[in-house]
Parts: C-alpha cells; sequence; structure tokens
C-alpha cells in the first residue's frame, strides 16, 4: 500500500475521497456546477465518491429524496473516464425533516426501511447493486443487531457489495464485526482537528484492518466550529504559501494508513486545492506543531 492509497471497497482508490454532501443539501450549487465538481474530482484521480439516500433538500421538489444520488448517476454518465474503477458509497438508515423552517436529520434504521431505500439508492444511481452502502446512523429505537441484520441481509442477496457503518463506537464496531465478517468494508466517523473524539476508534479500525473514512474532515459543511484549534494549521499554511485546508487533510491522512478523508468541495477550486493534500508531506517538526 502507498501512503496515499488503500484497499477499499474492492478496488485500490486514493485516501481521498469526495462528500458529496454540500452539492445536494441546502445551500448546493447549480446542478451544472456540482457535475463539474464531481467530474473534476475523476479527472484529479479520486476513485471514491460518498453520498446517501437522505442527501437531498427537504421542499424543494416533489420527489427529491434521492437527489444527490441521482446527481452522481448523472455525473459518472457524463464521465468519459473509467467507471469501473469507482467506488460508490451510499448511506441508508437517515433522512431529513423541514420544521418550522428548520433543516434537521431524523434516524430511521428500522431493517424493513433500511433494504427498502438500499433497493431506491440502487434505482438512483443506476446501478443493479451498490459498491458500499453505509448504516448512516445508530437509531437509538432499533438494536444494533437488527442494523447489522438488514446490512448482512442485503449482502447475503447481492444487494450490496460491500457493507459499512457510520457515528459508531468501539463496541459497535464489534457488534457490526461479528456479524458482517469481511463484509464490514469501512467505518466512517467525523474527525478534524477540533474533533478528535474518535480517536480511539481510529486505532480500534486500524487493528482490525478496516479503513476509517473522516466525515467532516475540514470542520463541517454549514457547522459552527470553533476556529480556535485551527490556529497552528493557518500558521504552517502560512509558512507554507498553501491554504490551510490543505494543511489539514494532509494532517489528517498522516494519522494512519487506513485513514480516508472524504472533504466536501463546492467549486472546482477548492476540490483541486483538497487534492493536492495527497502530495503534501509535513516534517515531524510541522506535526510536532499541530499537535
Ligand atoms: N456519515 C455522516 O453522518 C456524515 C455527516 C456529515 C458529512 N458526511 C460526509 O462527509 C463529507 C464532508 O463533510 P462536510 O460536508 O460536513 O464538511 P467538510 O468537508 O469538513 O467541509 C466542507 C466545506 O469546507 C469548505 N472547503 C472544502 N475545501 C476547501 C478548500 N480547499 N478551501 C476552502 N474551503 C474549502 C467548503 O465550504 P464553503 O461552503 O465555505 O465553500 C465545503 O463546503 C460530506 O460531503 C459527506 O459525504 C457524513
Amino acid at each position: 500500500m502507498s501512503i496515499s492509497s488503500i484497499e477499499f471497497a474492492g478496488r485500490t482508490v486514493p485516501r481521498l475521497g469526495l462528500g458529496t454532501m454540500a452539492l445536494a443539501i441546502e445551500g448546493h450549487p447549480r446542478t451544472e456546477t456540482a457535475v463539474g465538481v464531481i467530474h473534476a474530482a475523476l479527472d484529479a484521480g479520486i476513485r471514491y465518491i460518498d453520498t446517501a439516500w437522505s442527501y437531498y433538500t427537504p421542499g424543494e421538489s416533489e420527489g427529491c429524496e434521492e437527489s444527490g444520488e441521482r446527481l452522481v448517476a448523472q455525473a459518472l454518465r457524463t464521465w468519459d473516464g473509467p467507471r469501473d474503477d469507482v467506488v460508490v458509497a451510499t448511506k441508508t438508515g437517515y433522512r431529513r425533516t423541514l420544521e418550522n423552517g428548520e433543516y434537521g436529520w431524523q434516524a430511521d434504521s428500522r431493517p424493513g426501511t433500511m433494504i427498502r431505500n438500499a433497493k431506491e439508492s440502487c434505482v438512483a444511481l443506476g446501478v443493479d447493486h451498490l459498491d458500499l452502502l453505509y448504516s448512516h446512523c445508530p437509531d437509538p429505537a432499533v438494536p444494533y443487531e437488527d442494523e447489522m441484520g438488514a446490512l448482512r441481509r442485503l449482502l447475503d442477496e447481492g444487494v450490496i457489495a460491500h457493507a459499512g457503518i457510520s457515528r459508531a463506537s468501539v463496541e459497535q464496531i464489534d457488534v457490526a464485526h461479528a456479524i458482517l465478517g469481511d463484509g464490514l468494508a469501512a467505518v466512517q466517523n467525523k474527525f478534524n482537528p477540533a474533533y478528535r473524539d474518535e480517536e480511539d476508534t481510529l486505532r480500534h479500525c486500524e487493528a482490525l484492518g478496516i479503513p476509517f473514512v473522516a466525515w467532516s474532515p475540514l470542520g463541517g459543511y454549514l457547522e459552527q466550529v470553533s476556529m480556535t484549534r485551527f490556529v497552528p494549521f493557518r500558521q504552517v499554511a502560512a509558512d507554507r504559501g498553501v491554504s490551510y485546508q490543505r494543511v489539514t487533510l494532509a494532517w489528517e491522512l498522516a494519522q494512519s494508513p487506513v485513514f480516508i478523508a472524504i472533504p466536501s468541495a463546492q467549486n472546482a477550486m477548492e476540490l483541486d486545492d483538497d487534492v493536492q493534500a495527497l502530495d503534501l508531506r509535513l516534517t515531524d517538526d510541522e506535526m510536532q506543531r499541530l499537535g
């Protein structure tokens, strides 16, 4: 395995993927821009595109569910590169809400819903099976074993080639691993300089040899995040004459060989900048300054 690539869901991919949430939920750019960002990512060598059944803007239009997946499908259809080299991961068990003008998210991981939504994702993505399907979020109303049972059934029926889990604790990783075995291809948890709570799950994935995918690696889209922790990142970035986002992603990739970052880029310039993190090697001194 080279420093910047990893075996992931049956393919070898760079350790930087493209998160497409910001291309589909509230505040998203126009479709042409969004397709352009995905094309720019693929042209730059990105081979992991991350979406979800629930990446849509509620109330935007009739039947807007799965619009994020349809966007990814459109971008792949109109791209002239090697489609089979690309891992498209989606997620199930979560939906959007819009109440009193406030957008939100709601877990719904009843096995029947997970299975139905997974089949809808196949249709939206225009595929006969999904490369990788994550359980999006543990649902307090559903035993975790039952959620994993739904993924197991989808694996056994060939609806999905690989399963993943998200927002998972060490204990939940163990439950998933026991039920899914080698079918468990990824754990997707939040990780960025201002949020390092998932170090224990990162180390657990490392021990099990399971890729750890970091969501909100730059602090999050539309998130109010304290920028204090990013101060040293801005300083190292200023010394190098690059963006602090690039330094942040390079620092994350240096955390572990199983680490994959999936920043959302909203335009081709951000995307181009993010991709260059794969080639940015931080020195020991810089790593120490970043903590
Ligand atoms: N599993 C889960 O529960 C879960 C939850 C959240 C997200 N995710 C996944 O993780 C992905 C990334 O997370 P995220 O969207 O929350 O946040 P993020 O990647 O931490 O931040 C994205 C924002 O950072 C800015 N940005 C990106 N590259 C930049 C650059 N080079 N220079 C300047 N600004 C840059 C853009 O904001 P501007 O708007 O300022 O341009 C972009 O919208 C999502 O797309 C999704 O696939 C998963």
